[in-house]
């Protein structure tokens, strides 16, 4: 199993005309079938991708890792460029959702466009809460249960309910696994379900136990002194071969991780491109 990926949209850029932008988007190939894993948030995918001379006609579908902003919101341009696609995400992708901005404030951070404005686009949606096999080989996880006690969402989030705004445990977020021959490679977007818990419920579904690549954000850049410490301890002894991480993962989280696991800890940028063979 051949598998290539380039990073199209990331927080910061590895080469000259690439453009940084908050957020994620990964064109992922396997045996030659190209599918994006998120959108990434504004120009940055369009950008990027004629720079790289990434064909943007050539993904065959998408898979939205969750329902915020920044791994979401090119999508209709996207679609409008390309046509329609298959879209796999979580059925609780639109729900309104809000984060704490800097000054303490709830910002709207959810997806910035309607499921009928996404549906005149081209998205053909395939909502899943349970782990699918979307190709051969290749899953969505769906829900990922949350079974470490150190792991949280990791920051304030609110979704708007019936009742109000309530804390958001950011149920749709999921990941993406790959089952290579070489072990397998897990992809997340924010891991707010924990990145301890993504890549055990990959062995899971998968009931492989080696992990090759951990590929995205680890939202760990408000993580707690603990839960830093219990997730080096867990990778340490789980160690994927290369842990590829960027986005919402912080500096210092980052620092601290290739610190303590090395060489297998890898930076990623808009730009970064990868070979799984
Ligand atoms: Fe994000
Ligand atoms: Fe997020």
């Amino acid at each position: 199993m051949k598998v290539e990926m380039t990073i199209l949209v990331e927080n910061t850029s590895s080469g000259m005309a690439l453009m940084g932008e908050w957020g994620f988007s990964a064109l992922l190939t396997v045996d030659g079938y190209p599918l994006l894993f998120d959108t990434g948030h504004r120009e940055a995918l369009f950008v990027n991708s004629h720079q790289l001379r990434v064909p943007l006609n050539s993904i065959q579908e998408i898979v939205l890792s969750h329902g915020h902003y920044d791994h979401t919101g090119a999508l209709p341009t996207l679609l409008d460029k390309i046509g329609p696609r298959p879209v796999t995400a979580h059925p609780g992708l639109f729900v309104k959702r809000y984060s704490q901005g800097a000054g303490g404030q709830q910002l709207e951070v959810g997806v910035p466009f309607s499921e009928a404005t996404a549906i005149a686009a081209g998205a053909e949606f395939r909502y899943t809460a349970a782990p699918k096999e979307i190709r051969p080989g290749i899953f969505v996880t769906g829900a990922i249960p949350r079974q470490t006690a150190f792991e949280d969402v990791g920051g304030r989030f609110w979704v708007e309910t019936e009742q109000g705004l309530i804390e958001d445990s950011l149920e749709d977020d999921m990941g993406l696994v790959v089952d290579h021959p070489q072990g397998l490679i897990v992809m997340s977007g924010c891991a707010h379900a924990g990145i301890v818990n993504t890549l055990n419920y990959a062995r899971e579904i998968t009931g492989k136990t080696h992990i090759q690549a951990y590929i995205g954000g680890a939202h760990l850049v408000n993580a707690s002194p603990q839960r830093l410490e219990a997730t080096i301890s867990y990778l340490g002894r789980n160690l994927p071969d290369r842990i590829m991480i960027g986005h919402c993962t912080g500096f210092y989280a980052a620092a601290r991780l290739y610190n303590e696991l090395g060489q297998n800890v890898v930076k990623i940028d808009a730009g970064s491109h990868f070979n799984f063979i």
